[in-house]
């Protein structure tokens, strides 16, 4: 599938690397992707633990690799109301003082990965993640009840970090393309059209934006494929024209409210190949190729996934590769998609 980005996210959750040191992990990047997401080491509280501190060992192991290999790096992730440092949490000052701090974390990494010469290895960033909550308010706008509803940004700057922060990303980076991610955008109408209108609102102004990220931590068969399908054309049909990028997909095996599985059988490992090669085929028919930012699976085996731990501690089975680093029937079905392109 040349020029179409097939990511995944890496592992390396700790203030090291050692995940991708897995030789087994790499064996499978380097035979199936072309793009790598770092999970958890390029957010905030990594890369500026302290103030005016900047942390860049970990990420730029993790760049270097992805150049010696001649993989891309989708940069995640700028600005978000979690995985913060503390002192950045507990931040004391004026609207001017939190733009300042706010700008600054973009414009030095941005930089820093510029200056590198890593520009063209780190193609893309998630500049601002999860700014909206489900019923298209503003995260820290309080208009629900939910304790998730706080935001440091939109709290102390307002609505207008939004614009700032990819005005700040473009005059650091001027070519890498400025993402705006989220979760549920995949199935939540409400959610998906606040982050379209901001796109209009932004394009309307004269602010960079080159595309929307779709996470898409999704259960089997839900949501099905035609509001899959209507939501991916929505933001295809944003004029000017952006980018659709799937960035974040897992597939978890139950269902919430289900009675948990306890292995996976081989039945049901059919049915999650069945919805990824469904999945992957609707974004190829829907998406034009000039728009296609490409598909990231969050994680490469199973054991290392994100939903082991969530809601609790569970067993989950969402991504493409078995514990043993063999290949789950999952990734013949989005490698089947694919060879339809
Ligand atoms: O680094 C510490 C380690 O020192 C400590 O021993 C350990 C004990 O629990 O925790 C480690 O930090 C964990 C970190 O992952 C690295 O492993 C955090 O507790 C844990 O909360 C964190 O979870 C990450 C989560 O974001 C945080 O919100 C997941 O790995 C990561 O997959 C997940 O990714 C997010 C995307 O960034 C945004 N979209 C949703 C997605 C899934 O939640």
């Amino acid at each position: 599938a040349p020029n179409f980005n097939i990511g995944v996210a890496v592992p390396a959750g700790d203030f090291g690397n050692s995940i991708i040191d897995r030789p087994e992990i790499k064996t499978i990047i380097e035979q199936h992707f072309n793009q790598l997401s770092a999970e958890n080491i390029m957010k905030p509280t990594y890369l500026q633990p302290t103030q005016g501190e900047f942390f860049y060992d970990d990420s730029d192991e993790l760049v270097n690799y992805a150049k010696d290999n001649s993989l891309t790096v989708h940069g995640h992730v700028f600005v978000w109301h979690s995985q913060i440092a503390p002192w950045m949490q507990s931040f004391q000052g004026d609207k001017a003082a939190w733009i300042t701090i706010m700008e600054d974390h973009i414009t030095q990494i941005a930089t820093h990965f510029e200056e590198e010469g890593t520009n063209d290895t780190v193609v893309s960033w998630d500049v601002v993640n999860e700014a909206f909550m489900e019923n298209g308010k503003y995260r820290g706008e309080k208009t629900t009840s939910d304790s998730a509803d706080e935001s440091v940004w939109f709290e102390n700057i307002g609505a207008e970090f939004l614009p700032l922060a990819y005005k700040a990303a473009r005059a650091a980076d001027p070519d890498a393309d400025l993402y705006y991610n989220d979760y549920n955008l995949i199935w939540n109408a409400d959610k998906l059209d606040a982050v379209i209108s901001m796109v209009n609102d932004f394009q309307n102004n004269g602010v960079p934006i080159d595309g929307i990220g779709f996470q898409s931590h999704i259960s089997l068969n839900s949501p099905d494929i035609s509001t899959i399908q209507a939501h991916l054309q929505k933001v295809v049909d944003i004029r000017p024209k952006i980018k659709v990028k799937i960035t974040e997909l897992d597939v978890r095996m139950n269902n919430e409210g289900g009675i948990p599985l306890t292995y996976l059988t081989s039945e049901r490992a059919d049915e999650q190949k069945q919805y990824y090669y469904n999945i992957v085929k609707t974004y190829l028919e829907t998406v034009p190729e000039d728009q296609r930012g490409g598909i990231t699976i969050w994680g490469v085996i199973d054991e290392d996934s994100w939903l082991q731990n969530w809601p609790e501690p569970t067993t989950e089975w969402p991504l493409l590769f078995f514990n043993d680093y063999t290949a789950k029937p999952a990734l013949q079905g989005f490698a089947n998609a694919l060879k339809e392109l």
